[in-house]
């Protein structure tokens, strides 16, 4: 159904900005980015000062002509907008510009669904979509030559549903919320069941493009996607991270935070982030070479209130110092745990000081479990008793059935000192089932 086409399509920008807009340059910058990231050609920026929308064109008319000269002389083939237009001003625009118009919410909603990978993620993208062209259909399409392809603002649900009425859009609409709702069930159990486990979660939060992909592939091995793109990560993936002071831990990527999504985005992102708000903490990627690093660091933080992971503990990351010169160094706060490391995802620079951090944010998570020793493994239990980790204990045939309570640091090394039956056990306190479970 996701109809992907490989040449890039040919764009005019748009950028409506107004006096209480502070930093339009920087909305400008992100928009070439998030244009470039549906795969557009970028081929002029139009400025447009809006104080007050006109109801018409959201821009004044002169500026609208402004926009159809530009894309007359580059030979665009659609524009996009920085603003949320109204399915009128979108027609109205695309009727006066004679090519294809795309607001922000459907750009958003397009790299979306390029990039959504999960089957929770998908349904939210397409249900999303949906919703976005419900209200467009209305009009209709006549007043544009449909253009073969993979369009941007087209893709995902793609032309045919533009071609079905609204009464067909309301059934997918209706199907896609029920199967959510099962894969949210889902969800749920499993991570009921997933609190079993003991080994500590972290994820990694932060801005888009803050360098979250590219960190997570340097401290675990394996090759997740990352990209000079916004969005590379839609959907959490899950690894281990094994040569920790404290022992193992698990890291979960997540999708880069973005200011003013589109509100029917909120869903799929929150479905995306719950990996956050299950997490023992969080690594909070910043680019220190981004002048305005503390102020999205606050944007990151106030989603992260609103999504219900203000509680989780952070530790701060200053990526891309191969970018400002800076020092690879750990900060501390004044009780002496760590607080920010500088680093270069990039380069490497740093990380031996992250993974000294996580170790000793980590050695401290306690891990509180049951388990089920047999009576062959005396030598573990007189361990975990001298280690002060056994709060209560059951002894029948088939063995010891204990409460543990002890910080993460001290068992763990029990595990590299244990064989045979005891290590199994011990396996199953300290390390997940499967790599993919959070
Ligand atoms: P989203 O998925 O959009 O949220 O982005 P992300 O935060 O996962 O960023 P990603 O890892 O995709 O990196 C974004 C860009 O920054 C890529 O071009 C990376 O190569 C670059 N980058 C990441 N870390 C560093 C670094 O330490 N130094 C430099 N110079 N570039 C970096």
């Amino acid at each position: 159904m996701f109809d992907r086409q490989k040449k890039g399509e040919r764009a005019v920008l748009v950028l409506p900005h107004s006096r209480a807009d502070g930093d339009a340059e920087r909305r400008a910058e992100e928009f070439v980015e998030l244009a470039r990231s549906a795969g557009v050609e970028v081929l002029d920026r139009v400025s447009a000062r809006v104080e007050s929308p006109s109801p018409r064109f959201y821009i004044g008319s002169g500026k609208a002509d402004e926009v159809a000269e530009s894309v007359l002389a580059n030979e665009a083939d659609v524009v996009l907008v920085d603003h949320i237009l109204t399915p009128v001003q979108e027609r109205n625009l695309e009727r006066h510009l004679k090519v294809r118009v795309v607001d922000r919410a459907g750009l958003i909603l397009d790299i979306f669904a390029q990039r959504a990978r999960s089957h929770e993620g998908k349904l939210e993208v397409e249900l999303a979509q949906l919703k976005h062209l419900a209200t467009r259909l209305v009009r209709g399409w006549t007043h544009l030559e449909r253009q073969r392809g993979g369009s941007v603002g087209l893709r995902g649900p793609g032309e045919t549903q533009l071609e079905t009425d609204r009464r067909l859009l309301g059934v997918r609409v209706k199907a896609l919320t029920q199967r959510l709702e099962k894969v949210g069930t889902q969800r749920q159990q499993q991570r009921r069941a997933r609190l079993r486990n003991t080994v500590p979660r972290v994820a990694l939060v932060g801005y888009t493009n803050a360098g979250k992909s590219t960190l997570f592939n340097a401290i675990t091995t394996g090759g997740v996607y990352a990209a000079d793109q916004l969005f590379a990560t839609l959907d959490p993936t899950v690894r281990r991270i094994e040569d920790l002071s404290c022992g193992p831990a698990v890291i979960a990527d997540t999708v880069g935070f973005i200011r003013e999504l589109p509100h029917d985005l909120v869903a799929a992102f929150r479905a995306t982030l719950s990996e956050a708000r299950d997490a023992d903490l969080l690594l909070h990627v910043s680019d220190a070479a981004d002048e305005e690093r503390d102020r999205l660091r606050s944007v990151v933080d106030s989603v992260l209130e609103e999504i219900g992971a203000g509680d989780v503990p952070q530790l701060r990351v200053m990526n891309k110092i191969d970018m400002t010169g800076a020092e690879p160094r750990l900060d501390r706060n004044v009780d002496g745990s760590p607080r920010e490391v500088w680093l270069s995802a990039a380069s490497g620079e740093g990380l031996d000081l992250l993974r000294q951090a996580l170790g000793e944010r980590l050695g401290g998570h306690r891990v509180q479990a049951e388990l089920d020793l047999p009576l062959s493994a005396g030598r573990l239990h007189a361990r975990l008793t001298a280690l002060r980790a056994i709060t209560g204990e059951r002894v029948d045939e088939d063995g010891w059935h204990l409460s543990i309570d002890a910080p993460y640091s001290v068992l763990a090394p029990l595990a590299g000192e244990s064989r045979g039956e005891e290590a199994r056990v011990l396996h199953t306190l300290i390390a997940p089932e499967s790599d993919d479970e959070w």
